[in-house]
């Protein structure tokens, strides 16, 4: 589809119940629907008086502000706190258009992300590097094909700029883990966040992982360390710590790659504290070959045992994890 036809069907969408993409979503065989959200609408949204809302928003600690429209831009996205870290790339402000998004619309100016995307503060710069390329080949295929689609646009230099930079983020724990066999009913809205419905219903956790904004006012303003709660099976974090640290029988200890503390070694990128619905989706694209190439190879040995519960179990407790 051309950039005209987007703009025609954006437009179109936007009224619609029934469609869920603008751009084509990429199948992750076996990962489970909660961990690779479809784009929603937004059941709470008075569409149009909010989009040409030109009132200003703040958040507790910063003199700037923007309105919802500026935060949304994505070739433009809010930094609230610039001196909290080294001077921003433009790539990661403002994109490169027409095809590249500012890296820090989805990953945020912390790199902290959100569970629909992925933390990239602190990785590796090589690691990160790795996997551009891995987007940019098809080598790694990305949920959402946003990464599949604007790696491709990028240079090398760039690529590795980007990398550099967000490299130099300290990492926050931004994942708040709680352990229960009920949880809210939710939804997914038109930024494949998931999100609370209305009116408030229970419902049976199930063999399932549910990440919502701890504080969704403040993550709509795409808040730097914006905080998320992460409802896990009773019992998942103990079980994941056993398969994490001893391979549970059924696989090789992580922490012989990923560093006794799981912090990243010269083999394998940091693992822990990341968003849980993240990890799965992962683990289920080694599994499922979707994320393949050199390194890859050394993952797929790892999950191949490992049953639908063991991955979320691994996950829930990795999500649990302090940062550093
Ligand atoms: C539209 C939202 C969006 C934008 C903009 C975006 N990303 Fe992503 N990014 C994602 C999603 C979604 C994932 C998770 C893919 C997955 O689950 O496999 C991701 C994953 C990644 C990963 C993999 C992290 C890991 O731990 O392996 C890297 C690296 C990355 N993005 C870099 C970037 C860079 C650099 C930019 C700017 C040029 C950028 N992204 C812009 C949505 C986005
Ligand atoms: C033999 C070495 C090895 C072992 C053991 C290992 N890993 Fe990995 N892991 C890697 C490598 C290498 C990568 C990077 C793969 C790539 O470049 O795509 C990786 C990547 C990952 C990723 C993706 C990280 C991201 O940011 O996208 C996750 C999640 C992961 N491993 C989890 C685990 C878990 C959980 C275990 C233990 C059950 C484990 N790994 C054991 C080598 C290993």
């Amino acid at each position: 589809m051309n950039n005209r036809a987007n703009k025609m069907y954006a437009g179109l969408i936007i009224s619609s119940l029934t469609v869920s993409s603008l751009y084509a979503d990429n199948v992750i065989k076996g990962a489970p629907y909660w961990s690779t959200p479809t784009r929603g609408v937004n059941l709470e949204s008075k569409k149009t008086a909010k989009d040409n809302d030109e009132s200003l928003l703040g958040i507790v600690g910063s003199s700037l502000r923007y309105s919802k429209m500026q935060i949304d831009d994505k070739f433009n996205a809010p930094d609230w706190f610039p001196n909290q870290h080294d001077k921003m790339p433009m790539i990661v402000k403002s994109g490169k258009a027409p095809k590249v998004w500012a890296c820090a619309s989805c990953h945020l100016a912390s790199g902290s992300g959100h569970p629909e995307s992925a933390r990239l503060a602190g990785l590796d710069s090589l690691y990160l590097q790795s996997q551009m390329k891995a987007f940019t080949d098809g080598s790694r295929l990305d949920y959402s094909g946003h990464m599949n689609r604007m790696s491709k646009a990028l240079s090398t230099a760039e690529i590795k700029e980007v990398s550099d930079w967000f490299s130099t983020l300290t990492p926050q724990k931004v994942t708040k883990v709680v352990e229960t066999d009920q949880v809210l009913k939710t939804y997914v809205d038109e930024t494949r966040m998931r999100r609370v419905a209305k009116p408030y219903v229970m419902e049976a956790m199930g063999n399932r992982i549910i990440e919502i904004p701890d504080n969704l006012a403040e993550v709509k303003k795409r808040h730097p360390d914006s905080t998320f709660i992460s409802y896990v099976p009773i019992g998942s974090i103990d079980r994941g710590r056993n398969l994490v640290t001893t391979g549970g029988g059924k696989t090789i200890a992580c922490t012989g790659c990923h560093g006794t503390d799981l912090n990243g070694s010269s083999i394998g990128p940091a693992i822990r504290g990341s968003f849980a619905s993240y990890t799965v989706r992962q683990l289920y694209g080694f599994k499922a070959n979707s994320r393949k190439g050199e390194q890859a190879a050394m993952m797929q040995t790892v999950v191949n045992g490992l049953t639908d519960k063991d991955i979320i179990d691994i996950s829930a407790y990795l999500t649990s994890l302090p940062v550093n």
